[in-house]
């Protein structure tokens, strides 16, 4: 029997599509089946001929070719495939995807499968960042889709900045480690992220600087090692991929409440910034300015603290509880009291001084705290952070057992 793992390239149309001719190649040295696809517009970049070449399959083009369908159809090939790379993903294509349009090749296969796809965006940095772009990324996300990249650097354009391609050795990686089949064990972990919104009034709120990003990667790695994740999140933290439970939440009361009743767990995770305090009376309606008077006073009352609740108070308590302390001095001695305090089993301490931009930036330097270890992690990316706590995690709930 054939257990070549097979992959379905779409080479969409941009300066990146000459790219796919070396991933091509790659996947090909890792004995891995491939077929290729073009979208029109990447057939004006490269040859379905170049294509044909390399995967030592014919290249079909057009959904409505005759031939192509009775001899291996769309569904056929969404059926194929182990897994679907889009590389490079245009706007143009995520934008078709987003909205669920099948009215060419390329499309109709991404509608019609049930695989896993990953789409590795290309484009210039101002049509990355639009509005319309990061929008139908965010909901292509919460389908379950995948993303490979894009990266910063200069671009063929000659701007320099978001939305290049990864380099094929890259995306290398990136294909073999979705191909690696998930653990099999079936652990589940909570995983709560950004900040939280405390209402004023109908139209006002305290917040802080929160981006999720971090408790977005470190629920992106425990999916991809095969745990049922709840991902909990605060208002405008990055949603991670899809395939977890999300809850949306805004104030700590909300996430307190979604927390306890998504337990049992093996793992919880607080990466979110939750709150420490909300407005001790709301305001049902908008507070207006006192002719009178130049200042307001606002009274607060504190917060549920979420990690300590999970830690000390619940009747199921889940096995792994990991807190994360974001201090601007002392990072080491406020970490270890925090890990006292609260009563859970890891702290992970973020120095966000001054000079540091973990705050909403995509590093990180952690030092890791247990009742026995005390590990410097050196400066990282979010998405590494969330790899090795994953990994560590893993290990942690796997030797004990169940
Ligand atoms: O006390 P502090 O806010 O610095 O503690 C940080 C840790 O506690 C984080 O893991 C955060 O998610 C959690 N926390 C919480 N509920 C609060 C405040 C913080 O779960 N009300």
């Amino acid at each position: 029997m054939n257990d070549r793992k097979k992959i379905l390239m779409i080479v969409g149309g941009g300066i990146a599509s000459y790219k796919s001719l070396d991933f091509i190649r790659r996947l090909k040295e890792r004995n891995l089946e491939v077929r290729g696809i073009l979208t029109k517009a990447g057939e004006h970049f490269i040859t379905p001929l170049a294509v044909a070449s390399l995967t030592g399959n014919n290249v079909p083009t057009d959904l409505f070719d005759p031939e192509n369908e009775a001899h291996f159809s769309h569904i056929e090939l969404a059926r194929w495939a182990d897994l679907i790379v889009v590389a490079p993903a245009t706007a143009d294509f995520m934008a078709k995807a987003a909205n669920g349009l099948a009215n060419d090749l390329a499309s109709a296969i991404i509608l019609a499968t049930t695989t896993k796809v990953v789409f590795a965006p290309a484009m210039n940095v101002r049509m990355w960042e639009n509005r319309a772009t990061q929008a139908n990324i965010e909901r292509l996300k919460t389908y379950g889709y995948e993303f490979i990249g894009p990266t910063n650097g200069s671009m063929a354009c000659g701007e320099y900045g978001m939305g290049r391609m990864l380099e094929s050795v890259e995306m290398i990686a990136e294909v073999e480690r979705r191909l690696e089949p998930p653990c099999e064990r079936n652990y589940r972990a909570i995983v709560t992220s950004g900040p939280t919104r405390e209402a004023i009034d109908p139209v006002r709120y305290i917040s802080n600087h929160s981006s999720g990003k971090q408790g977005g990667e470190i629920a992106n790695a425990l999916y991809e090692k095969g745990f049922e994740v709840v991902f909990i999140a605060g208002p405008g933290s990055s949603l991670p991929q899809g395939g977890m439970e999300i809850i949306q939440v805004n104030s700590a009361d909300e996430m307190l409440q979604a927390a306890t009743s998504s337990l049992p767990a093996d793992v919880f995770v607080s990466a979110a910034a939750v709150s420490d305090w909300k407005i001790a009376e709301y305001s049902d309606h908008k507070l207006k300015k006192q002719n009178k008077s130049q200042s307001l006073d606002l009274s607060f009352v504190q917060n549920p603290d979420i990690l300590q609740v999970i830690s000390r108070d619940v009747k199921n308590r889940p096995r792994l509880v990991v807190g994360f302390a974001a201090e601007t001095n002392h990072l080491k001695v406020n970490a270890a009291k925090k890990l006292a305090k609260k009563g859970c089993d890891w702290i992970l301490g973020n120095d966000i001084g001054k000079e540091s931009d973990t705050m909403g930036g995509d590093f990180n330097e952690v030092l890791f705290l247990s009742r026995t270890e005390n590990d410097k992690w050196p400066r990282m990316s979010k998405k590494e952070v969330g790899a090795r706590l994953a990994d560590r995690i893993y290990q942690h709930i796997n030797r004990k057992g169940t």
